[in-house]
């Protein structure tokens, strides 16, 4: 394998943990670059389930390396509780297998009440956010007034600052009615988890380059999906970062020219978590689904909205991202229907869309066309390679890659490591 970027391609949950976890096999360094723990990587093997939100899934291999890049937004108390979670399943976590980059910013927890305010303000037009205080924590980042993890390190730096900001903060919060912070918990209990993290934090863009010389691979693991990227996105219906693969070069300090690849996860249908414009959005599908126990959420537990492959979707997920190949996963949710449709392109009044437009209230008025494939009503879990897939599976895995523009590469057919086939 070479230096893999992997993105979403659609509005995040497209089974990139499982995928990550499956290609860090020939991997040596795993990065995060962007997201916070907004993220939920849902990864299952040995018939043990671990869900990871900050810590790249690469974390589940020994001799891996695990690198929070510069661009994530770090809660520390999450992050160590993280660390913790992760070896009372007896994965060793140290040094020698994660570092965090001194550069990555810091959620507090004003971030996480200023979220909870902004969207309670907001009533019907509420974003759905995971309430972790990601898009304040990237606000205070461009507007220069964040804090660091080079900060959180240095204690009697940390707390002078953390003083400002709290007290600046405060006088917002009170304004929306809700409870000032005390600056002693919040230094305690952030001074304690700096104090855990210490040991893993360097300058990973150094590390990163030391690796790239030594000729290791590197796997940029995305977070989110695409059409939550902060300028791609279905703004104001995004998250705060960019989910697509320029994000990995900003979010690591690895230039372009180093990445070789990159690689789409999409589902062989569609989902979202939270509000905003879904055009092939159904319900009947949804609670089919659901119904099945699939669809929930790793980091909130929220049932996603499902619907069907939207190739107008994808095929711009492709432009922006550079798109070399795709794996689709989820297949197996498929199994039962009789008929499957698939997005080919949009109806906006009159007009024929091929890509999405980027206002989301246009968007919103979008109407998919619809081209039906048959089902194979046959299970698919089992299927170990291409071959032992149904015909109809093959060809409506054929038909959305070409609808999609790239290469397929890998298609999922179960949650477990085993369960994925390569082309
Ligand atoms: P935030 O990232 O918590 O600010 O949430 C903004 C939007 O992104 C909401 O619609 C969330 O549901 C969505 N979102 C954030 N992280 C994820 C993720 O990891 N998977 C799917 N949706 C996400
Ligand atoms: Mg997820």
């Amino acid at each position: 394998m070479s230096n893999t970027i992997l993105v979403g391609a659609q509005w995040g949950d497209e089974g990139k943990g499982k995928i990550i976890d499956f290609l860090t096999e020939t991997a040596d360094i795993v990065v995060r670059s962007q997201g916070g723990n907004n993220a939920g990587h849902t990864v299952i093997t040995g018939g043990t389930k671990y869900v990871l939100h900050l810590i790249p899934s690469g974390i589940l291999r020994p001799n891996k390396m695990c690198v929070i890049g510069n661009g994530v937004v770090v809660d520390p108390i999450a992050v160590a509780t993280e660390i913790e979670g992760l070896r009372a399943q007896k994965i060793k976590v140290s040094k020698a297998n994660l570092a965090i980059s001194d550069c990555a910013h810091l959620v507090l927890p004003y971030h996480r009440l200023l979220d909870e305010q902004r969207e309670l303000k907001k009533g019907k037009n509420k974003i759905g956010t995971t309430k972790r205080g990601i898009g304040p924590a990237y606000g205070d980042k461009a507007a220069r007034v964040g804090l660091r993890i080079a900060d959180l390190i240095q204690p009697a730096l940390f707390s002078e600052k953390l003083a400002l900001r709290i007290k600046e903060n405060n006088a917002v919060l009170k304004a929306f009615g809700a409870k000032p912070l005390n600056f002693k918990e919040v230094n305690a209990a952030y001074l304690e988890a700096g104090a855990k993290l210490a040991p893993f934090v360097s300058n990973t863009v150094v590390l990163l380059h030391q690796a790239l010389k030594a000729g290791k691979e590197i796997l940029f693991e995305g977070a989110q999906g695409t059409f939550l990227d902060i300028d791609h996105g279905t703004y104001p219906y995004v998250t705060s970062s960019n989910t697509t693969a320029g994000g990995a070069c900003t979010g690591s300090g690895v230039p372009p020219h180093r990445m070789d690849r990159v690689l789409g996860v999409m589902k062989a249908y569609t989902t979202r978590v939270g509000e905003g414009p879904f055009p092939t959005e159904n319900m009947e599908f949804s609670d089919m689904l659901h119904g099945m126990g699939r669809e929930f959420g790793a980091t909130t537990g929220r049932a996603r909205r499902c619907g069907w492959f939207d190739a107008v979707a994808v095929r711009y997920a492709g432009m922006i991202n550079g798109i070399d190949d795709i794996a689709v996963t989820n297949l197996d949710g498929l199994d039962s229907l009789a008929k499957i449709k698939v997005c080919t392109h949009y109806k906006l009044a009159r007009r024929t869309l091929e890509v999405p437009p980027s206002d989301f209230r246009d968007l919103t008025a979008c109407k998919p066309v619809y081209t039906e494939l048959p089902g194979w009503q046959t299970p698919t879990h089992e299927a170990k390679q291409w071959d032992d897939l149904p015909k109809n599976a093959q060809s409506y895995l054929r038909v959305i890659a070409e609808l999609a523009g790239a290469r397929l590469s890998i298609a999922s057919v179960g949650p477990n490591r085993d369960q994925t086939i390569v082309l």
